[in-house]
This record gives structure tokens, C-alpha cells and sequence, in this order.
């Protein structure tokens, strides 16, 4: 069967720190509770990156695990693409540094920044160059240490989050399956809601900057707890329409593991039951870009995805940037 050229997800891979941080642990540094996290959020624990681990160390594992499911080695790419928020370093890209990790030299690599909706962002990029023929193969990333970039003395923020990277790896397609369709969107109404205040070019780190954590993420939850269902449930119902699909056609969704509350409404309001979400933000919290190719990875893993299902994913995050994709695997 012969159909119109799309880009196909050949292959999945994930990595998380063997580090957990459980709720009980947090109840030691900050004035919280587990059953306060676990009732709010559904996070039960999160993993933490050891003192030399980078970014791109996490990316790495996850990439090669993705090429070795693929089946290709790291020469047979033609570009990678990294959502990150949380790089090695603020310059050059944290997709650069896994070039080189990966032992190979002269294909574009860089960063997307669209915070937790980065990968979404990173994967809808390299699928417009393998559809319009320009490249073949497009190893697309998600990677967060975000435990290096949280302040541990905030309870609104540090409880939620976790470190970890996911991968997948992009190939052409003319069978029908692969990405059917993205959907792109950023609100900057709340800009501000969510953000690392110091450190680019509006505000400098400076001693007193620092003391007040400014280089650190600073988020006002509730405010963007009332748009993430609404966004997330639009820019899901944007793409199965854009595929012409309905939700009875949807198998399984891989949404952003931001919040169960957040995920549960999602649900409802797309009249897709629960138990066909991929979930594990009980053992993981937020991990930003990295928490919807975790999930996919799992479930592809444990053969709850399977060849042919439709697969949604959506994520919203910093910016307020917000994403979906509909994927034929
Ligand atoms: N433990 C105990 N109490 C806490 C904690 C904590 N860890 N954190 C906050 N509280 C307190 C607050 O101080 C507040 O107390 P008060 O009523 O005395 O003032 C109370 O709990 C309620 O606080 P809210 O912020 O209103 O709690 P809410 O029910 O909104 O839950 C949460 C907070 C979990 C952060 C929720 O708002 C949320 O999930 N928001 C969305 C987060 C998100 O999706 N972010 C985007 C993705 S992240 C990214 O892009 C990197």
C-alpha cells in the first residue's frame, strides 16, 4: 500500500538517573507532604541526576537505545534535534555535545526551547524535512536535568519536578503510518507564569541574584493549572480533526506528565477513558521535554503500543507554549 510520505517513529529509547527522591525525602528538606504531592499532582517519587551526570549524558543513552531499536548506527543520521530547557551549558546546544558523543561530525544539531513542549516542538521540525524528502533520518530528543536549575528551598516548584531524557528516532514512510499531523502553538499571555528570571539578557546574574534564586524556575502553578486543560484539550482535538480522525480512533495518548488532575480533566473533556493514557509521572514528576518520549518508550517497550495503534501526545509548558501530535506507529 503505497500513501502520501510522512516520517515514522523507527525506533524509542529512555533514560532516568537511578537516583529517587521520594516524596518522604522532600518531606526533609521542605515543608511539605507526601499525601499533599500524591493528591495534587500523582507524583510519588522522581529521579535525580549524580553530581557529573549532564544533559547530554542522559541524551545519549536514550539516543543510542532509540538508534539500536531502529536499527542504525549514529553515521546513518542526517540531524538531530534536542528539546531542552536544561542544556550543559547556555551556549552551544546540548544537541551538540551529543554529536559528538554519538562520534559524529558534520549534521545540523541544535536545540528547540519550548519548555515541557519541547519534544513536541523538536519531533513536528525534523517530520516537515523527512515529508518534504530533505532528509531520511532525525534523531529527535527530549532531555531535562532540571534538579540543577530548581530551587530546593521552594516547595511550589521543587516537589514536582525530575530528571531524565527520551529519544526517538525519525525514518520515511509510505505505508500509512507515521506522523499524521502537529499542531504548534505558543500563548505569551502568561509569559511570565513560568520562567528562569536571571541569567539571559533581561536580568543578570549577580551576587543578590542569586541569593534570591533568580537563576532558578520560578512558576506560578495555579495560573497555569486553569489554562492546561483547556489548551491541552484544544490542541489535542485540533489534531485528530486535522487527520480526520475522532477519539474512538485514538489507542492510546502519551500526554506531558505534568499533573494527574490536569491529565484526568484532559480525559474527560476528549471522552477518552483514563486507562488509555500512558502514565508514569507517579515514578518520574514533571521531566519537561523528556517526559512524553519516557512514556512512549515504556509503553512501545512493554508492548502495550503496538504496530499500527494511533497515538496522541500533547504537552504544554513554559512560554506558554503548547503542542500535539498524532502518530501511526
Ligand atoms: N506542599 C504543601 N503545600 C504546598 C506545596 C507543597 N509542595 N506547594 C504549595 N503548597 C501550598 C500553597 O502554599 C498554598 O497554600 P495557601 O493556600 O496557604 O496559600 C496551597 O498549597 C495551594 O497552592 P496552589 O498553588 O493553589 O495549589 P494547586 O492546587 O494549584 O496545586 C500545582 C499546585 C500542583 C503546582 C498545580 O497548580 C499544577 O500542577 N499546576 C500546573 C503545573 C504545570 O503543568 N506546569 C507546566 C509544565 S512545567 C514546565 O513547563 C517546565
Amino acid at each position: 500500500m503505497h500513501s502520501e510520505p510522512r516520517s515514522r517513529i523507527l525506533g524509542t529509547g529512555a533514560y532516568a538517573p537511578e537516583q529517587v527522591l521520594t516524596n518522604l525525602d522532600l518531606e526533609r528538606l521542605v515543608e511539605t507532604s507526601d499525601q499533599w504531592i500524591r493528591e495534587r499532582t500523582g507524583i510519588r517519587e522522581r529521579r535525580i541526576a549524580r553530581p557529573e551526570e549532564t544533559t547530554s549524558d542522559m541524551a545519549h543513552v536514550a539516543a543510542r537505545r532509540a538508534l539500536e531499536m531502529a536499527g542504525l548506527r549514529p553515521d546513518q543520521l542526517d540531524m538531530i534535534i534536542v528539546g531542552t530547557i536544561s542544556g550543559d551549558v547556555p551556549m552551544p546546544a546540548c544537541a551538540a555535545f551529543l554529536q559528538r558523543k554519538l562520534g559524529i561530525t558534520e549534521i545540523p544539531a541544535f536545540d528547540v526551547s519550548a519548555a515541557c513542549a519541547g519534544f513536541l516542538y523538536a519531533l513536528s521540525i525534523a517530520d516537515q524535512f523527512i515529508r518534504s524528502g530533505l532528509h531520511r533520518h532525525i534523531l529527535v530528543v527530549g532531555a531535562e536535568l532540571l534538579s540543577r536549575v530548581l530551587n530546593w528551598e521552594d516547595r511550589a516548584t521543587c516537589v514536582l519536578f525530575g530528571d531524565g531524557a527520551g529519544a526517538v528516532v525519525l525514518g520515511p514512510a509510505n505505508d500509512g503510518r507515521g506522523v499524521l499531523s502537529t499542531k504548534l502553538h505558543t500563548d505569551s499571555t502568561l509569559v511570565d507564569s513560568l520562567k528562569i528570571p536571571a541569567g539571559g539578557s533581561a536580568e543578570r546574574i549577580t551576587p543578590e541574584s542569586l541569593a534570591r534564586r533568580r537563576d532558578k524556575v520560578a512558576m506560578s502553578g495555579s495560573d497555569i493549572f486553569k489554562v492546561a486543560v483547556k489548551k491541552l484539550s484544544s490542541v489535542s482535538a485540533a489534531a485528530l480533526s486535522d487527520a480526520g480522525l475522532t477519539a474512538s480512533d485514538v489507542r492510546w495518548v502519551v500526554p506531558h506528565q505534568a499533573n494527574l488532575r490536569i491529565i484526568s480533566q484532559v480525559a474527560q473533556r476528549l471522552d477518552i477513558p483514563l486507562e488509555r493514557f500512558v502514565l508514569n509521572l507517579e515514578r518520574y514528576g514533571n521531566t519537561s521535554s523528556a517526559s512524553i518520549p519516557i512514556a512512549l518508550d515504556e509503553a512501545v517497550r512493554d508492548k502495550r503500543i503496538r504496530d499500527g495503534d494511533t497515538v496522541l501526545m500533547c504537552a504544554l509548558g513554559g512560554g506558554i507554549s503548547f503542542a500535539s501530535a498524532l502518530v501511526r506507529m
